[in-house]
């Protein structure tokens, strides 16, 4: 027997950080500690978790599909439960994505989106446009090709020559103006580089990959939705497809079902995970247009999408799913998700003079704050200092070093809401002491 077997924390540096805590309980927005306290989660356990933890018609889907048909591979089969969340899908996606691709995770639908679309130009006869386009401060998993597509950091450092070169171009980091410009005098000439680098070397690339309107593990950066319509408009100019990642912004973050529609706007392929199941089982889809579907159907074995994992399309992940779908149907998800909003707003602007305060910044369910720090970035200082701060006083925050941000489950009442708000109040006191 292997008695000194150790569970391996993701993220975490054992020599620095507290030892982890061991959760009893999840249910609604809170988390049970096996000491009897008890924390709201106020970023839905990695963003994940939109209708709260343990929501029952969830946990009865999960439970049935269980006992029906557990697992099977969807090579060569199809069950209802995929089937079922095709149909879920079909009617809040938007309408020119047509064909859905399972996978496991926002690294893996990463993935699947990159594979997709340099293999649709291959399979079109057009291979030399294999180049994929990323912004700066973008996260899109720590699979390799995931990362890859991130920006350069101290997370994907170490992997630097395994990975593979992408054009990087600017984002719309309005807080720190690439161009030097300010939102009230710009026109969005951050998006310069990418029309110039498309117009030079579109023939060459293959997609442009965007996570839609909010980067967030860059530092919760929110975009001026001007800047993804341009996007858009360049990939159309000059035949590029463009990837969205909506693995964050997904099913009601951003205010809206998905991101894209705040824009108005249609991705070539769309990536989706963690709100899919609720937050409640890995799963991911891969969505695209007919366009790039129709490129893989031929009677040339080569053109065949060869990607698949053993539980791509698991049902019990799928009935988990099918259950979300069905609670946005039933309960008044986008009216909780407008109470969030404005208490977001109200809270923000209460704040915004204080010294410790660089920035504000919210998009839907999600509230930031950026704070002047001697060492901005991830690795600030102020990061192990706030989350215990956190921690000590009921609420689950992870600032991502010097910006603090409440990204909570849709059910948070006002109260609740209020309550991790005032937290956060109190937190800039520490930082200006
Ligand atoms: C936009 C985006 N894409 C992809 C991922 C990767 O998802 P996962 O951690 O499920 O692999 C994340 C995770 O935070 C994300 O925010």
């Amino acid at each position: 027997m292997n008695t000194g077997l150790q569970i391996w924390h993701p993220f975490t540096q054992e020599a620095l950080d507290p030892a982890p805590l061991r959760i009893t309980k999840a249910e609604g927005v809170y988390l049970h500690t096996e000491d009897g306290r008890r924390l709201i989660d106020g970023i839905s356990s990695w963003w994940v978790n939109i209708h709260g933890h343990g929501h029952p018609a969830i946990v009865e889907a999960i439970a049935e599909q269980a006992a029906k048909v557990d697992h099977v591979l969807l090579a060569g089969f199809t069950h209802d439960a995929a089937e079922k969340l095709r149909t879920c899908l079909r009617k809040i996606l938007p309408g020119n994505l047509s064909h859905l691709f399972f996978s496991d995770d926002g690294s893996t639908a990463v993935e699947v989106a990159l594979k997709m679309a340099v293999q649709y130009w291959q399979n079109v006869g057009r291979a030399e446009k294999k180049g994929i386009v990323a912004l700066d401060h973008a996260y899109h998993g720590d699979t390799a090709g995931a990362m890859s597509v991130g920006a350069s950091s101290s997370f994907t450092d170490p992997f630097r020559e395994l990975l593979f070169p992408v054009h990087r171009v600017h984002s719309a980091y309005c807080y720190r103006c690439p161009v030097g410009k300010t939102r009230a005098t710009c026109a969005i000439d951050c998006v310069d580089q990418l029309r110039r680098l498309l117009e030079e070397k579109g023939r060459e690339i293959a997609a442009v990959i965007v996570e839609p309107l909010l980067q967030g593990a860059g530092g919760m950066i929110v975009h001026p939705v001007e800047f993804l319509r341009r996007v858009r408009e360049l990939c159309t100019e000059h035949d590029v497809l463009l990837i969205a990642d909506e693995v964050l912004t997904g099913f009601g973050r951003c205010g809206t079902m998905f991101a894209c529609e705040l824009a108005d706007i249609e991705p070539d392929i769309m990536c989706l995970s963690k709100g899919l199941t609720g937050g409640v089982l890995p799963m991911a889809a891969t969505a695209c247009t007919p366009r790039i579907h129709e490129a893989f159907v031929s009677k040339d074995r080569a053109r065949t999408f060869y990607h698949g994992h053993s539980y791509t399309g698991n049902p019990i992940a799928a009935a988990a799913a099918v259950a979300s779908c069905g609670i946005f149907e039933r309960e008044p998800v986008f009216e909780r998700i407008g109470t969030i909003i404005e208490i977001h707003r109200e809270r923000l602007l209460a704040i915004k003079d204080h010294p410790a305060v660089g920035d504000i910044r919210a998009i839907g369910t999600m509230a930031a704050v950026e704070l002047r720090a001697d060492d901005p970035g991830y690795a600030s200082n102020l990061r192990p200092k706030l989350y215990k701060f956190f921690i000590d006083h009921g609420v689950l925050l992870r600032p991502l070093g010097n910006i603090v941000y409440i990204l909570p489950p849709y059910v948070i009442t006002s109260e609740e809401l209020n309550f991790v708000h005032d937290r956060v109040a109190e937190a800039l006191d520490l930082c200006s002491s």
